[in-house]
């Protein structure tokens, strides 16, 4: 099993429908199995796949979630009283939802904002280890981890686990400046936790072609020694049915546009080549 983030520092930029529309044409175009885990406190994700009333109802069965994973809402008072200790949920116990398109999801929760983990428990660890729990039962292909777009210990958490990282960005001057700020918090995250996950690429996202900002951006980034080797040929460019399809559960797959999802299924097998070579 191949672990990427899709990781920016900005947000807007398209990473969380890039991560979506990866994990669905991985399943249905490439067969695989994969498991995509929302980590984003704003659960745009699992917003994408689960609707408002099903999600409640999720919830309210005690269905899996981010927070299990790292741990949280899972206290017991002991014996002695007042002396509460954390009980941490046996991994086979935390069981992913399968979702309508065919793959898997660890959903997110909109109140992963109120447990930010104070840094030195290792708990940035624990998704880590569930992943290579799951790498022994070799169920799933490729795991996608959708990440929020600031330097949190949900993001550090998410590189530690990832064996790759692919970044989505807007081909503007402002989304292009934010990658350098990216590449220095994945340096720290290396240098300061140990985490040794390589680049998987560079997708340019939400692209409209004929455009000055485009054709300047692709001129930089291929006469950029950093980033040239990294960046997709194939764009996602933008659709408003991309957009509007969001909430109703319609993915790229299911739009009828022949142009975007040629560039799209491109997209996914370099991100294949990459990621499994
Ligand atoms: N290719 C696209 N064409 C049109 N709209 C898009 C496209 N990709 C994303 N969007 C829209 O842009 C907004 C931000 O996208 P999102 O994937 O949520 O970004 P991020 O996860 O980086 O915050 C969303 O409203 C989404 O529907
Ligand atoms: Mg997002």
């Amino acid at each position: 099993m191949k672990v990427v983030s899709f990781v920016n520092m900005k947000g807007g930029v398209g990473k969380t429908t890039l991560a979506v529309n990866i994990a669905d044409f991985l399943t249905k175009r490439n067969f695989k199995k994969v498991l995509l885990i929302d980590v984003d406190p704003q659960f745009n994700a699992t917003q994408c796949l689960l609707n408002g009333d099903d999600y409640v109802r999720y919830l309210e069965m005690k269905g899996t979630t981010v927070i299990d994973i790292f741990d949280y809402g899972k206290t017991s008072t002991s014996v002695v009283a007042g002396i509460s200790e954390r009980k941490t949920l046996p991994y086979d116990k935390i069981s992913p939802y399968s979702t309508s398109r065919g793959f898997d999801l660890i959903p997110s929760r909109l109140d992963l904002f109120r447990f930010e983990m104070a840094p030195g428990q290792g708990t940035e660890n624990r998704l880590k280890n569930y992943l290579n729990h799951l790498r022994k039962q070799d169920e799933y292909d490729i795991c996608i981890i959708d990440c929020p777009p600031t330097p949190s210990v949900w993001m550090t958490s998410a590189l530690l686990a990832s064996d790759y990282y692919l970044i989505p960005s807007k081909p503007d001057p402002i989304s292009m400046t934010g990658l350098d700020l990216l590449e220095g918090i994945i340096k720290e995250r290396k240098d300061n936790y140990g985490c040794d996950c390589k680049c998987a690429g560079l997708v340019l996202t939400i692209v409209e072609k004929k455009t000055i900002v485009y054709n300047k951006a692709v001129e930089y980034f291929s006469k950029s020694l950093r980033w040239k080797d990294h960046l997709y040929a194939p764009v996602v460019s933008k659709r408003t049915d991309i957009a509007k399809g969001q909430l109703s559960g319609k993915f790229i797959f299911d739009i009828d546009d022949s142009e975007l999802k040629k560039d799209f299924s491109d997209i996914v097998l370099q991100f294949l080549r990459r990621v499994e070579e």
